[in-house]
């Protein structure tokens, strides 16, 4: 059993943060997505991955090395465009040979990981098992129609009237028989070579495909909501930690749900857990409130800040007013304006949203 994780295209919904940077490498809980996905397929028993790269192939590569850390081998391989995820599956025929992989989308982050999943395409003679997740908006996803004997019939991606609420999560697992599959399709309609097409070819050409109805949270982490939303997910889930290199004055209280990573430094503030707090991120005079990840090299003083994600090396500095439900990026400054005339002064990158 091998892995293939697909970690190209250009995340363009998250901008102005993934101008600079591969969406799949946004920290959530001070990891990278990226990280949580190498990690679940490791549990999993997987250790050989490849990972599919595009226009971000250099970060990601400096990002992940050769997978030693997660003790995984970890082989790129490059899509020079990104023409759709059977394209991804094709560009990486040389890499998978004959063997059957797990396939997992690099911005998706799902709770409980992907064991069960594997053990079930292990324990059956099946072609192809895809997850599913019942969700209250289909259209935004691939959405499967199942047969009376629990089959897939039918997948189709996006569709403005979705024939069930079954979405397609981004985990998939197949055979050798998928590469007649994503040799056969042609483009669809937005131009790209679809997963959801080539399962359909091979259901259409009976070979099996069963599902695995996935009953946690799942996120797919294509907007700045969502990584919100993840954040909060997996916040809830860590064991919190503080580490013994992590300062907390007596002026300060910090909860039992808090963790704080090495060189953390808490000062004449509170901090309300599920929260993360970076390595050597100062928090001076201030309220970190519930899922909350700051991340390293940080400083936060004089403000209130709650539910929200800040990358980093970023500087937020008396603030009036709480800051709530952002997602503040690298090396940004947020600060108080003293100088007149008053009014809200900004510098905002491409694509930026400031609500005020
Ligand atoms: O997240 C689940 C959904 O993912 C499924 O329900 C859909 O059926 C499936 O098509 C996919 O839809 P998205 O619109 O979310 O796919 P997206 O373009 O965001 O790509 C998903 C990941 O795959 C992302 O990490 C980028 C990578 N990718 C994408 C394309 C199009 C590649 O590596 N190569 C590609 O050519």
């Amino acid at each position: 059993m091998k892995g293939l994780i697909l970690s190209g295209g250009k995340g363009t919904r998250l901008y102005p943060l993934t101008y600079t940077r591969a969406k799949q490498l946004i920290p959530v809980a001070n990891k990278p997505v990226l990280v949580r996905v190498i990690e679940a397929i490791r549990e999993a028993g997987v250790r050989e991955v490849g990972i599919v790269v595009g226009p971000t192939a250099a970060e990601i590569k400096d990002a992940l090395g050769d997978g030693i850390a997660w003790d995984v081998k970890l082989s790129y391989i490059h899509q020079a465009s990104p023409d759709g995820l059977a394209h991804a599956v094709k560009v990486s025929r040389d890499f998978l040979g004959d063997d059957p992989f797990v396939m997992f989308l690099g911005d998706n982050v799902i709770e409980g990981g992907i064991s069960s999943l594997i053990r079930d395409f292990a324990d059956n003679a099946w072609n192809s098992q895809i997850v599913l997740k019942e969700v209250d908006n289909p259209s935004a996803y691939g959405v499967a129609l199942m047969r009376p004997d629990g089959s897939i019939q039918q997948l189709i991606e996006k569709p403005p009237v979705p024939p069930s609420n079954l979405a397609l999560v981004g985990i998939y697992m197949f055979d050798r028989h998928i590469f007649q599959a994503v040799d056969a399709i042609k483009p669809s309609a937005r131009g790209e070579y679809e997963i959801t097409d080539a399962i359909q070819w091979l259901i259409d050409h009976d070979f099996s495909v069963f599902p695995h109805i996935h009953r946690g949270w799942w996120i797919d982490t294509g907007k700045p909501t969502d990584m919100l939303d993840a954040n909060s997910y997996v916040l809830e889930e860590i064991t919190p930690d503080i580490h013994p290199a992590a300062q907390v004055d007596c002026a300060s209280t910090v909860d039992s749900r808090v963790t704080l990573q090495a060189g953390a430094k808490v000062i004449n503030s509170i901090i309300r857990g599920p929260t993360i707090i970076g390595k050597n991120t100062l928090i001076e005079n201030s309220y970190v409130g519930p899922f909350t990840s700051i991340y390293h090299g940080c400083q936060i003083r004089g403000c209130e800040i709650e539910r929200s994600i800040v990358l980093e090396n970023s500087r937020i500095i008396d603030i009036d007013g709480a800051l709530r439900d952002s997602l503040i990026g690298r090396n940004a400054s947020v600060k108080r304006s003293r100088g007149k005339p008053s009014g809200i002064k900004m510098n905002l990158g491409d694509h930026s949203t400031l609500w005020v």
